[in-house]
């Protein structure tokens, strides 16, 4: 079963992807992890994050060691991976290993941007998570806070609406549901509620394909 969660920034659709891959008991691949890496090589060499050259080139080598960078969760990773993730070619070059992760036998939860519209249109189920912008930048400022680091509220909204205007209106592979995607805005539910939702979404996704798919096929789950 290949399960796609695509959404905006801190929607909850990681810790959503990380939950559901656990219960059912699938392989997961943040694939914003895989752009964040991108820039954090760009970063870490002092490049110009809008060499495309550059950021081919990180896209098409990268390794263990740049998708475990300590670093890689933070803002300025974040911020630079928007910038790199609108090129083209880096896109092309992370297709295949998201593609082939995806087809692993069993299936897999994968989670992103472009998950449902472009890595996997075939997928057994697609989620589109939402929350309102305010929501997410506060849920990224409890986030920080409860690491240990300082949070300006004002910054990290702006900081979340000029990153969810780069990544839909890029011209490759813009963040947007895709058609058959099912939407959950989790402004005003706790992770559990969250969960919980997903699973009949999923289940009842499921079902569905199962009940119109011919007889010598076998199921998803
Ligand atoms: O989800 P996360 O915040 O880790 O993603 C970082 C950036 O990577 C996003 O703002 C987006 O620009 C890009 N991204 C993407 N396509 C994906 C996943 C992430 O363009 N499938």
């Amino acid at each position: 079963m290949i399960i796609a969660i695509d959404g905006p920034a801190s929607s909850g659709k990681g810790t959503l992807a990380r939950k559901l891959a656990l219960h059912y008991g699938l392989p997961h691949l943040d694939t914003g992890s895989l752009y964040r890496a991108v820039a954090r090589r760009l970063l870490k060499d002092g490049a110009d994050l809008h060499d495309t050259v550059m950021a081919e080139d990180a896209a098409r080598s990268l390794t263990e060691a740049d998708l475990s960078d300590p670093r890689l969760r933070d803002e300025e990773t974040g911020e630079a991976a928007s910038i790199v993730s609108a090129m083209p070619g880096v896109r092309a070059a992370l297709l295949e290993y998201q593609r082939t992760f995806a087809h692993q036998s069993g299936g897999a939860v994968l989670d992103g941007r472009d998950v449902g519209t472009v890595i996997c249109p075939e997928a057994d189920a697609k989620l589109f998570v939402t929350a309102a912008a305010a929501v997410r930048a506060k849920r990224r400022a409890d986030e920080l806070r409860a690491r240990g680091e300082t949070a300006d509220d004002r910054r990290i909204l702006e900081d979340i609406e000029a990153r969810d205007r780069r990544d839909a209106e890029r011209a490759v592979a813009p963040l947007r549901p895709a058609a058959d995607a099912h939407l959950l805005d989790t402004s005003n539910l706790s992770i559990e509620a969250a969960f919980e939702a997903a699973k009949a979404v999923i289940e009842s996704a499921v079902h569905q394909s199962a009940a119109e798919r011919p007889p010598d096929k076998p199921a998803g789950l």
